[in-house]
């Protein structure tokens, strides 16, 4: 990642850490009228208006809150991202029949005792959460295998079954970024998560 969108980041759990606590946001008042809005915002002090359009996003996006503390939440997004490039790297091995590519490309979401680490930290404050990341990743684990027989076909489905499980949860959970004390105070885990192994 360039400095640029580590900064951009920053700045972004910045403004959504100045509008904790934010419990259920109240409904958007009807008909409100145009509001202007700045172009920018150079302020110190995070303003109430810093936090409406934070607001308008939690009422729009009902989807279940995982709640993570600003540096697991960007942990998580380069998961995804990269998740996303092994499903992209699997498609294009699969396509040359590159078998090998195909298997390896898979590792990068299959199981593992670190990865099952990873996500019990993630889910800790969202019931269901850790138990569809594992099923994701049990489901990937079958492309390596199919890909060991040269099969098309079984490469395609467990591909697919891959990312229904990758859908499924990004129909159902939403990032809630907050502070390490509210994220205790979700989980009731005491321990920043590097010192919490389990
Ligand atoms: C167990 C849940 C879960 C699974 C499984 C999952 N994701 Fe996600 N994903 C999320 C959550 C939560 C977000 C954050 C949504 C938000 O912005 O609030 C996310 C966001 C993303 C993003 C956006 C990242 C960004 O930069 O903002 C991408 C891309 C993505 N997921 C790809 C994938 C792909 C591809 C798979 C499967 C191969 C996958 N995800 C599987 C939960 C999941």
């Amino acid at each position: 990642m360039n400095t640029i969108s580590r900064a951009a980041a920053a700045s972004l759990f910045a403004a959504a850490m100045a509008c904790q606590p934010t419990p259920a946001a109240p409904p958007a008042p009807p008909a409100s009228p145009a509001q202007p809005s700045p172009t920018h915002t150079t302020g110190s002090a995070p303003s109430a208006s810093a936090c409406a359009p934070f607001e308008d996003l939690n009422a729009m996006d009902t989807r279940t809150p995982v709640p993570l503390q600003p540096m697991m939440a960007w942990h998580q997004k380069q998961n995804m991202m990269e998740h996303l490039v092994a499903i992209q790297r699997v498609t294009d091995a699969l396509s040359r029949e590159d078998w090998g590519g195909v298997a390896e490309a898979a590792e990068l979401i299959e199981s593992s005792p670190q990865m099952e680490t990873m996500c019990r930290h993630m889910g800790s404050g969202a019931p269901g959460f850790t138990e569809l990341a594992l099923e994701f990743h049990r489901a990937a684990d079958a492309i390596a295998p199919a890909a060991a027989q040269e099969d098309t076909a079984a490469v395609l489905r467990a591909t697919s079954s891959t990312l229904q499980v990758c859908t499924s949860c990004h129909a159902a959970y939403r990032q809630d970024v907050v502070s390490a004390s509210g994220w205790r105070a979700r989980t009731g885990e005491s321990h920043a998560p590097s010192h919490h192994p389990r």
